[in-house]
């Protein structure tokens, strides 16, 4: 067994819904309890010395939820980013998207900007916050930006013009609530990563359950093709 600390972890926070349900309270509310599980994740996170925490934050088909759900998901990240700027600062952490966030309010979009810029200097940890996002879509973007650069299409290319160039691909995959698939989330970094899908809610994952599936990745033998 080894003890490598992965560098790059990605994450759907699944099973908002359906802890809520379960407590007879409204799907917002598992929002709510969601996002502070994002702060102590986070925070564990740089503390062990990962570099790169990606969280399926909003996806290209979440649109199709009730209106009023995704605009308390729109208020709530705002909400979050503002009120989380001094933990960013405290813990080095810097704040990065990925995705398409032309289609947010201008003041959603004028947040993430002012939160990118004000914790650009964070050295510990990156937090990437998949937003308006889905992996097909930033293939396609990504092959356009090619196109538009007259560069050839390769791997090498492709990757540089993804959303997510310059970062590691990804060592870690977690799903949390039971479900077990992708969901159209970083189709092309996940290529080779170690997939975990536990059955306990977002709300209710926690730094010793991450701390357990990073021991049972260090018993895995990564083979990336070979033997
Ligand atoms: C999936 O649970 C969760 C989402 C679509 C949204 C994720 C959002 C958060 C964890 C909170 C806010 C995030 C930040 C960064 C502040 P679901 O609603 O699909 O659950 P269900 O499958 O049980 O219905």
């Amino acid at each position: 067994m080894n003890n490598t600390v992965p560098a790059h972890i990605a994450m759907i926070m699944d099973g908002n819904g359906r802890w809520a349900k379960e407590r007879n309270l409204k799907r917002t509310a598992g929002h709510s309890a969601g996002a502070e599980v994002v702060r102590k994740i986070t925070i564990h996170c740089g503390n062990i010395g990962v570099k790169y925490l990606t969280l399926y934050a909003f996806s290209t088909e979440n649109w199709q939820r009730p209106k009023l759900e995704v605009e308390f998901l729109m208020k709530l990240l705002e909400k979050y980013l503002k009120q989380e700027l001094p933990v960013y600062l405290e813990n080095g952490i810097k704040l990065k998207t990925i995705g398409d966030i032309s289609r947010f309010s201008k003041s959603l979009q004028k947040t993430i900007k002012e939160t990118e810029d004000k914790t650009a200097h964070g050295t510990k940890l990156t937090q990437v916050l998949a937003l308006n996002y889905g992996s097909k879509d930033e293939i396609v973007r990504a092959v356009k930006r090619l196109n538009s650069k007259n560069l050839e299409v390769s791997e090498e290319n492709i990757e540089e013009n993804l959303d997510t160039a310059g970062m590691p691909n990804v060592d870690i995959l977690i799903r949390t609530s039971g479900e077990v698939r992708l969901s159209n989330y970083l189709l092309w970094q996940n290529a080779y990563a170690e997939m975990f899908f536990t059955n306990t809610y977002w709300p209710d994952f926690n730094e010793n359950e991450l701390d357990d599936i990073i021991s049972d990745f260090n018993n895995r033998e990564r083979r990336f093709g070979g033997i």
